[in-house]
């Protein structure tokens, strides 16, 4: 169904209204997106976007688009990369995580932490066990190389998938709401985290509160970010100069 422009307009002039420009906020989502787009995004309030580069449907594979939407960088936006993996794909968990990580790579995207998407249980094996090796896998691939992996799931999602696995705990992304779009919001703070999976506190970066909005022509999900943004910023994705051009 379409939506009339005037409606996303807004829609879009509520969510700027209700962002503090003094907290950290960001965006995550897979549509394809613009220069354009992200400026848009960015004049939202938003500091940050999550960028979704594999597509889980089937084997697995990553977006045909994935490297132009490293555009939110030229828009100022600080990027994350986010593999949605496809867990019942005949392609490992290190296959994939490497089909991400080579392609940025060759296009002068470097990675210093992957945010691997542990939610949708229905979407994994009903093999708790078999799931823990394919994270496992992907986990110990990416340290192979120096990347850092971070979790994006919840408790639910991780009891569901893992069967509750007490792992190392590493940097969090959890998520909380109700439904789709700003009535079904979350809380727009981390009261609500319960420790999990080896997971307290202190590991908790960011929070997913609003999904599913609708703005600037895409559609994406809201987070929010703790206080202190240093890992956050220390992290993003950065795109480096390319060397032919910096010797002329
Ligand atoms: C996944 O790959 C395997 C092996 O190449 C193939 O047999 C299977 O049909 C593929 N599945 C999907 C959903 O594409
Ligand atoms: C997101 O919202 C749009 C309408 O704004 C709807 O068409 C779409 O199905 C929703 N997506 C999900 C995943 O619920």
């Amino acid at each position: 169904m379409q939506i009339p422009l005037l409606v996303v307009v807004a829609f879009a002039a509520l969510t700027y209204a209700q962002i503090p420009q003094s907290i950290g906020y960001g965006v995550d989502l897979t549509d394809y997106g613009t220069v354009q787009t992200f400026q848009c995004i960015r004049n939202l309030r938003y500091s940050y976007a999550f960028i979704g580069v594999y597509n889980s449907v089937g084997n697995g594979t990553v977006y045909s688009y994935a490297v132009q939407n490293v555009a939110p960088i030229l828009a100022g936006l600080k990027i994350h990369i986010v593999h949605a993996p496809a867990p019942q794909s005949s392609k490992s968990g290190a296959t994939q995580f490497l089909e991400t990580y080579n392609t940025l790579k060759a296009y002068g995207v470097s990675v210093h932490t992957v945010f691997l998407q542990i939610t949708s249980p229905i979407s994994w094996p009903n093999n708790p066990q078999k799931n823990s090796a394919f994270i496992a896998d992907f986990v110990n691939a990416a340290a192979r190389v120096n990347v850092h992996v971070a979790f994006y799931t919840n408790w639910y999602d991780w009891e569901q998938i893992t069967g509750g696995w007490v792992t190392t705990p590493r940097l969090l992304w959890y998520w909380n709401t109700l439904g789709n779009g700003v009535d079904a919001a979350g809380s727009d703070d981390f009261t609500d985290f319960r420790p999990f999976g080896g997971f307290t506190s202190p590991y908790v970066a960011v929070k997913q509160y609003r999904r599913n909005l609708s703005g600037c022509g895409v559609a994406f999900n809201g987070n929010r970010f703790v206080s202190g943004l240093v890992f956050m910023q220390a992290n993003a994705a950065r795109v480096e100069v390319k060397k032919e051009a910096e010797k002329q």
